[in-house]
């Protein structure tokens, strides 16, 4: 289990939101989360506008089921403005996901949320990190291609990035600069 999970962080920045694991409860927040986002943003995300999001809410609340890793980024004390997923996969790679509501978008939420996420794949000794993107979903293109060395595969109509896990540790113990290192957002540990 890493430091992150399982307890709340704050972050720094002017919103304060903090990233933490999915707890039990947080079931109905993540559904207005969910019920929250657009019709483009549900197609974004599931690759269909008719998603039922009680039952996504419900899969995303329990990620101990598929044995993935749920987080969630509050505003506040409340406001539940993020949610992402690790999904690990029998070959040693991951899938994940995201949904930030449409108000807390450009502040690096998802970003820091990726970013956790890797690093509990390292912990989990993943050696891969991929998510499946639709082609005109440029913020989420940016996020990923934007944390570092990546590949990007294009089948049946979806993007394909790949992130490689195994150069997290070394990213984070040597503090260099580059490709790899962490940008500048609004939402920081
Ligand atoms: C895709 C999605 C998750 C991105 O969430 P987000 O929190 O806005 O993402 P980030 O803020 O980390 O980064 C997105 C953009 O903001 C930029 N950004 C990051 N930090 C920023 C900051 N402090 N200030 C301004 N912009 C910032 C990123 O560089 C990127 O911008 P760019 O495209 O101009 O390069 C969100 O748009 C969403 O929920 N979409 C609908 C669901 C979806 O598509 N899910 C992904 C399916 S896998």
């Amino acid at each position: 289990m890493t430091p992150f999970c399982g307890e709340s962080r704050q972050l720094a920045g002017a919103a304060g939101v903090r990233i933490r694991e999915i707890v039990a409860g947080d079931e109905d927040r993540i559904a207005e989360l969910l019920d929250g986002l657009d019709a483009t943003s549900r197609r974004r995300r599931w690759f269909t506008g008719a998603v039922d999001v009680r039952r996504a809410a419900d899969w995303a609340a329990h990620p101990e089921r598929c044995s993935a890793l749920g987080l969630v980024a509050f505003a506040g004390e409340e406001e539940l403005v993020g949610h992402a997923v690790l999904v690990a996969l029998a070959d040693g790679r991951a899938e994940v996901a995201f949904e930030v509501a449409a108000p807390w978008r450009h502040h690096g939420i998802a970003g820091t949320l990726l970013r956790r996420l890797i690093e509990e794949a390292a912990v989990r000794g993943l050696h891969e990190v991929h998510a499946e993107v639709l082609p005109d979903n440029a913020d989420m293109l940016a996020v990923l291609r934007e944390h570092g060395p990546h590949t990007e595969s294009r089948a049946g109509g979806v993007v394909t990035v790949s992130l490689r896990v195994a150069d997290e540790p070394r990213r984070r113990s040597g503090g260099c600069g580059g490709a790899t290192a962490p940008r500048p957002t609004a939402v920081t540990e």
